[in-house]
């Protein structure tokens, strides 16, 4: 049974910080590189699963400083709610930067120092999956967040995609099933391994590879003969981050109680007795992502 779920705007905007902050810089420069290495002017990049914004927001400025001064943005996800909170999270971000930001109707454009980007959201389900995304040659593909979600099958199709397009791939934060608590607790491993049990949970898209996802789209992307790297992005959450971790916590607690309802009692003291300690900045948690940057594979060339 799929249990497709909903990502409110203020969760999202909870863990973009710390998102920002344990995303591996070296992937992103790389990313980059190859962006401004490509020959599309705009560069094109498309978003799956853009949510209300923060991999535009994270990555268009960075793109800018690596000399991408003209960019075309799409950004997909199926939640209406998410795509209208996009433009109000950019234009506030825009603002306290100084740049301006221009709503068209169709879509927005941002005109920051050095660079500018037109961004168009497309609401689509896709859970549909990938292949028929009209894409074209050169265009980036990015996703943060989302991978841990999906199917073999649907990691296929994300493959077929961005082979058809020929572009780099930055995929980011994906779940790796790291969780990492300290002080001890003797609860910790029962729920973690609920917690990762839930993870492969059909979250609309099939059987989800929750924290095998990276490892399968490097193995598929390495079939295809595509170059691909991959870096730990882990948060670690403490008293610096204490609404993050709690409801890192509580979303645990709560994956962990669908998983075994019959340790709804034990579980839900855990939550108590994390929750108290997180609150009460006595509480460390690691919680792992991957970010794997694929390269398009070298064109044949001339033969010698
Ligand atoms: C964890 S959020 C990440 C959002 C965004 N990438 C970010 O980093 O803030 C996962 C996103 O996947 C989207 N999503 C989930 N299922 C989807 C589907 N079937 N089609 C399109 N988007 C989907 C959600 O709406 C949500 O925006």
């Amino acid at each position: 049974m799929s249990e497709a779920r909903s990502f409110d705007a203020d969760w999202l905007a909870l863990r973009a910080p710390a998102d920002a902050v344990a995303r591996s810089s070296a992937l992103t420069r790389r990313f980059a590189e190859a962006v401004a290495a490509g020959e599309q002017r705009p560069a094109r990049l498309l978003d799956l699963a853009a949510g209300t914004g923060a991999n535009l927001r994270f990555l268009a400025p960075r793109l800018g400083a690596a000399g991408i001064a003209a960019q075309t943005w799409r950004l997909v996800d199926y939640d209406p709610d998410l795509l209208a909170a996009c433009i109000d999270a950019c234009r506030t971000w825009a603002g306290s930067n100084g740049w301006s930001l221009h709503d068209n109707g169709a879509g927005f454009r941002i005109v920051a120092d050095g660079w500018h980007a037109s961004v168009r959201c497309v609401r689509r389900d896709l859970s549909r999956g990938v292949d028929t995304l009209p894409v074209q040659p050169g265009e980036a593909v990015v996703t943060t967040a989302l991978l841990d979600l999906v199917s073999h099958d649907w990691m296929e199709g994300l493959v077929r995609l961005v082979d058809r397009t020929g572009g780099p791939v930055l995929a980011t934060l994906t779940d790796d099933g790291l969780l990492r608590f300290a002080p001890f607790d003797a609860l910790d491993a029962t729920v973690a391994g609920l917690f990762e049990a839930h993870q492969h949970r059909d979250k609309g898209f099939g059987p989800a590879l929750g924290t095998t996802a990276t490892a399968v789209l490097a193995g598929l992307l390495g079939r295809t003969g595509w170059p691909v790297a991959v870096r730990r992005s882990a948060w670690v959450l403490g008293a610096e981050s204490r609404s993050l971790l709690s409801e890192t916590i509580r979303g645990i607690a709560t994956a962990a109680k669908e998983q075994d309802p019959s340790r709804t009692t034990e579980t839900e003291a855990w939550l108590a007795r994390r929750v108290s300690q997180a609150e009460a900045g006595g509480l460390r948690l690691v919680v792992g992502h991957r970010d794997l940057f694929a390269q398009p594979k070298p064109s044949a060339g001339p033969t010698p």
